[in-house]
């Protein structure tokens, strides 16, 4: 059992990010990434659509021997992943966005979160918002548009750059010194939103956190791989391979996959 891979989806390509994160902490794990870009954004879909698309995205990898799965999403972490645990055997791990470490951080008790409308209309992230910030002044953006242009590889585009602006105005504005990256795809965007933040503000995101809590819970379970030196990673996409690939820099390679 230990031997098997750990499965990654997303409803994109943006959950690569969190993939990188796992490799670098975890390089000797096999991995399956699974990214449904066919049916992104996951963001403006109600929660029953997002839970019935997690359902198949898990028993994908699932029916692939996946020993863990990591729900590389924001928004089907915040609305699915209370169904998946109580449904499946195997352990789940979600990411949600980084709200506590900025509300404990922050020094001008303004932070802003950028994420999707499905993660920031969730109960779980007004649960989580509710004990960690409700005494500081949290500027919430729906980043409208933003999953569709990544997904399309325009990550640097002139249209990129006029949505952030939009979005990152009232937060400027508010003068916040934490910008929460609370979607998986968002970490493409750090240089882009570095240029056109004030330098004060910091970016962060639960990349890393989720690699540690995947070796944590793999350790727990009596899963890490401990016999293995290299690893074997399988990404898989029913969108355009070629842009997932330019993502993990050509290093890896990425099969269509009808489903
Ligand atoms: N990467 C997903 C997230 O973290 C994007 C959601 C979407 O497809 O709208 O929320």
């Amino acid at each position: 059992m230990n031997k098997q891979a750990i499965g990654i989806f997303d409803s994109g390509i943006g959950g690569t990010s969190i993939w990188k994160e796992i490799h670098t902490l975890l390089p000797n794990e096999d991995t399956i990434y699974l990214a449904d870009s066919f049916n992104a954004p996951y963001g403006p879909k109600g929660k029953e659509a997002i839970i019935n698309l997690s359902i198949k995205n898990t028993e994908y990898l699932i029916n692939k021997g996946c020993k863990l799965i990591v729900v590389a999403c924001n928004t089907a972490t915040t609305n699915a992943i209370d169904y998946l645990r109580d449904t499946y055997k195997v352990p789940f791990i979600g990411i949600e966005p980084a709200i506590k470490p900025a509300a404990l951080q922050t020094k001008n008790n303004a932070i802003g979160i950028l994420a999707t409308k499905g993660t920031l209309s969730s109960a779980l992230f007004s649960k989580t918002s509710g004990i960690f910030a409700s005494n500081k002044n949290v500027i919430e953006q729906v980043g409208e548009g933003i999953v569709e242009l990544i997904e399309k590889g325009k990550l640097q585009s002139e249209e990129m750059k006029v949505l952030l602006k939009t979005y990152l105005k009232p937060m400027i504005d508010a003068n916040i010194d934490y910008l929460v990256l609370g979607c998986t795809h968002y970490p493409y965007l750090i240089p882009l939103l570095v240029e056109l933040l004030p330098s004060h503000v910091k970016i962060i995101d639960s990349g890393e956190a989720v690699a540690r809590q995947t070796k944590t819970i793999l350790k727990e379970n009596n899963l890490l791989d401990t016999e293995s030196f290299k690893s074997n990673n399988h990404f898989y996409t029913n969108g355009d391979p070629s842009i997932m690939q330019l993502l993990l820099n050509s290093k890896f390679n990425v099969e269509y996959l009808d489903f």
